[in-house]
C-alpha cells in the first residue's frame, strides 16, 4: 500500500462520556466485534497485567485506576482504527482534554436514563473548539430510560449541533424487540429475553417479528424521525455541525457493529493541523508530529517517560531522526504501538497514528517532531485550572528546589504553575484532584521533597489580554492582589469564586478573559 493508502484507511478518535455512561463497556466490545479481543473484559485485564509487570505509580496500584492515556490500535474491515483513551473518572486531567487535540473524531456516548450530564458537555466544549465530527452513542438501551425524542431535544439544545438518527430502537428496557437501520431500512431483531440479535431483516418483516403494540409505536416514531429530523449529511457532519445519533446497548453488544461501521464509513481520515507557518496535510511525504502527553514513572527504577506523539503526515520508519522543536535531533531506535493486548516496536507508522517514544525527559508536551522543517504546531492548548492549591515544602531551605520540580512537571504538563505578582506563594494548578496526588508523590519519589499543600484564596483562574495596553495596564494595579504569572509569563487573573470571575469579566468590558491558552 502506498502512503496515501495507508493514510486513507486511519480513523483517529476518542470517546467521551460522563463517568458510568458505558464508555469502558463499550471500548472492550468496540475491540471485541472488531475482532481485536476475544473475551470482553480485557481491557479491564490488561491494566492488571500491566501493573502487575511494571512497576507503576504507587497511587495508581492503590486505586487500581490508570494514571494515564494512552490510545489503542486496532484493525476493522480495511481501516485502521486508533483509540485515543480519555480519563474520565477521578482521574480527569488536563491530559484528557489534550489527548481530544489528537483526535479526528469522537464518540460521545449517553445514558439513555441520563441524557447529557456534566462532564459530557465539559469535554464537547473541547471538541466544539476545533470543531471535530462527533458520533452519539445513546447507551443502555437495554433498560428503561429517556423519551428518545427528548433526548434528540436536548442534544440538539444544549449542544447547539443537528441531530440525526441513523438508527432507531424498537421498544425500550424489557420491551427491546429490535433497532431500526434509516439507511438500510431494515431492523437487527433483538430477543427481549436475553437480549441477543440475530441478522439484520429487511423492515417489510417487522410485523412479523414485533409486538403489536411496540410496532404501532415504533412506527409512529419512525415516520416522525423522518419527518422532522434533519438527514445525515456529510458535510455538515465532518464541519462538526452536524451529529449521526446511533442507539444501542455496550453490554449487550447491540448496535456495536453500526458504530464500527460508522467510523470506518463516516469518520474522517486524518486530518491537517495548523503551525505557525502553513497547515500541514496528512499526505506529505515527510514525517511531521506533535506530543499530547507525556506519561512518566513507566518504572521508578528509571526516570523513563514515554512521548505520545500524534502523526500528522507522511510515513515515519523506526530509526528515523527526527528534529524537536527545541532544536535538538533525536533518533527513534525504539518507538511503540499499542495494541489492545500488547504494545510492540513500531517499524513504520503513519499519519493518524500515535506512537509512544521513550525518553527521559527530552521530548515534552507540546513538541513538533519532524525532519527539520522550521514549523511549529499551534493549538494545542492550557485550560483553565479547576482546582487551586497553594504549595511550599515543609523544609524552607528547599524552596528553590521546589520551585525547580515544579516547573519542570508544569512543562511536562503535569500541572500549570502560578507565581503571583505580590508574594512568594507558589500556586499549583490542576484540572482533577488526582493530579494534585500525582504531584505529591513525584515530588517526593523524583525530587525528594517534602512538600505541603494548603487551600488557595482562589477557586479559578483566566488569562488576560487587552488590545489596550493602558487598561491592562489599570487593570493589572487595581487588581494587583489576584495577579500571578504563568510559566511563560502570560498573565493570569485569578478569582476567589466563579462569581468574582463573572463580575470582574462585566466590569472590564475592554480585558479579554479566556479559560484556554493556545501554546504557540
Ligand atoms: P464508564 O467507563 O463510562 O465509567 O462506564 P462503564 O463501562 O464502567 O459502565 C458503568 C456501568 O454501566 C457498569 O455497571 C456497566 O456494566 C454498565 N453498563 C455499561 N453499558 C451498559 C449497557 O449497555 N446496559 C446496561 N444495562 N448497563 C451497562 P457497574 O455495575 O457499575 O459495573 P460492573 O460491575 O458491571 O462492571
Amino acid at each position: 500500500m502506498n502512503l496515501k493508502q495507508e493514510v486513507n484507511r486511519r480513523r483517529t478518535f476518542a470517546i467521551i462520556s460522563h463517568p458510568d455512561a458505558g464508555k469502558t463497556t463499550l471500548t472492550e466490545n468496540l475491540l471485541h466485534m472488531s475482532g481485536a479481543i476475544h473475551m470482553a473484559g480485557q481491557v479491564k485485564a490488561r491494566g492488571e497485567r500491566r501493573r502487575a509487570r511494571s512497576d507503576w505509580m504507587k497511587i495508581e496500584q492503590e486505586r487500581g485506576i490508570s494514571v494515564t492515556s494512552a490510545a489503542m490500535t486496532f484493525t476493522y474491515k480495511d481501516s485502521m482504527l486508533n483509540l485515543l483513551d480519555t480519563p474520565g473518572h477521578e482521574d480527569f486531567s488536563e491530559d484528557t482534554y489534550r489527548t481530544l487535540t489528537a483526535a479526528d473524531a469522537a464518540i460521545m456516548v449517553i445514558d439513555v436514563a441520563k441524557g447529557i450530564e456534566a462532564q459530557t458537555r465539559k469535554l464537547l466544549e473541547v471538541c466544539r473548539l476545533r470543531d471535530i465530527p462527533i458520533i452519539t452513542f445513546i447507551n443502555k438501551i437495554d433498560r428503561e430510560g429517556l423519551d428518545p425524542f427528548g433526548l434528540m431535544d436536548e442534544i440538539a439544545d444544549s449542544l447547539a449541533l443537528d441531530v440525526t438518527p441513523m438508527t432507531w430502537p424498537i421498544g425500550m428496557g424489557n420491551r427491546l424487540q429490535g433497532i431500526y437501520n434509516f439507511a438500510k431500512d431494515e431492523m437487527t431483531p433483538i430477543d427481549r429475553t436475553d437480549f441477543s440479535f440475530s441478522e439484520n431483516v429487511p423492515a417489510s418483516e417487522m410485523e412479523n417479528l414485533v409486538e403489536q403494540e411496540t410496532l404501532e409505536q415504533a412506527e409512529f416514531e419512525l415516520e416522525l424521525v423522518r419527518d422532522a429530523c434533519k438527514e445525515f449529511n456529510m458535510q455538515s457532519f465532518r464541519e462538526g455541525h452536524l451529529t449521526p445519533v446511533y442507539f444501542g446497548s455496550a453490554l449487550k453488544q447491540i448496535g456495536v457493529t453500526d458504530l464500527l461501521d460508522a467510523l470506518e464509513q463516516l469518520s474522517p481520515s486524518p486530518q491537517p493541523r495548523p503551525t505557525n507557518k502553513r497547515e500541514v496535510i496528512a499526505n506529505e511525504d515527510k514525517v511531521n508530529a506533535f506530543v499530547f502527553k507525556v506519561q512518566a514513572n513507566m518504572d521508578a527504577n528509571h526516570r523513563d517517560r514515554v512521548a505520545f506523539i500524534r502523526m500528522v503526515s507522511g510515513k515515519f520508519k523506526r530509526g528515523m531522526k527526527l528534529k524537536l522543536s527545541t532544536g535538538k535531533t533525536i533518533s527513534v531506535q525504539n518507538p511503540i504501538l499499542f495494541f489492545a493486548q500488547d504494545r510492540e516496536l513500531v517499524n513504520e507508522a503513519y499519519a493518524g497514528d500515535i506512537i509512544g517514544i521513550p525518553n527521559h525527559g527530552t521530548i515534552r508536551v507540546g513538541d513538533t517532531l519532524n525532519e527539520g522543517e522550521d514549523i511549529k504546531f499551534i493549538g494545542l492548548p492550557n485550560f483553565a485550572p479547576e482546582i487551586l492549591e497553594r504549595i511550599r515544602p515543609t523544609d524552607p531551605m528547599k524552596a528553590k528546589h521546589l520551585k525547580k520540580a515544579l516547573e519542570s512537571l508544569s512543562e511536562e504538563g503535569v500541572i500549570q504553575l502560578f507565581a503571583p505578582q505580590i508574594g512568594a506563594h507558589l500556586t499549583v494548578g490542576v484540572v482533577g484532584r488526582l493530579q494534585i496526588e500525582v504531584l505529591a508523590q513525584r515530588i517526593q519519589d523524583e525530587y525528594k521533597i517534602d512538600a505541603k499543600f494548603e487551600a488557595s484564596p482562589f477557586t479559578t483562574a483566566k488569562w488576560i489580554e487587552s488590545d489596550d495596553e493602558k487598561t491592562l495596564e489599570k487593570f493589572m494595579s487595581e487588581n494587583r492582589l489576584n495577579m500571578a504569572n504563568d510559566r511563560d509569563g502570560s498573565n493570569v487573573f485569578l478569582g476567589k469564586s466563579p462569581w468574582e470571575m463573572g463580575y470582574v469579566e462585566e466590569k472590564w468590558p475592554d480585558i479579554k478573559f479566556s479559560a484556554i491558552k493556545e501554546r504557540h
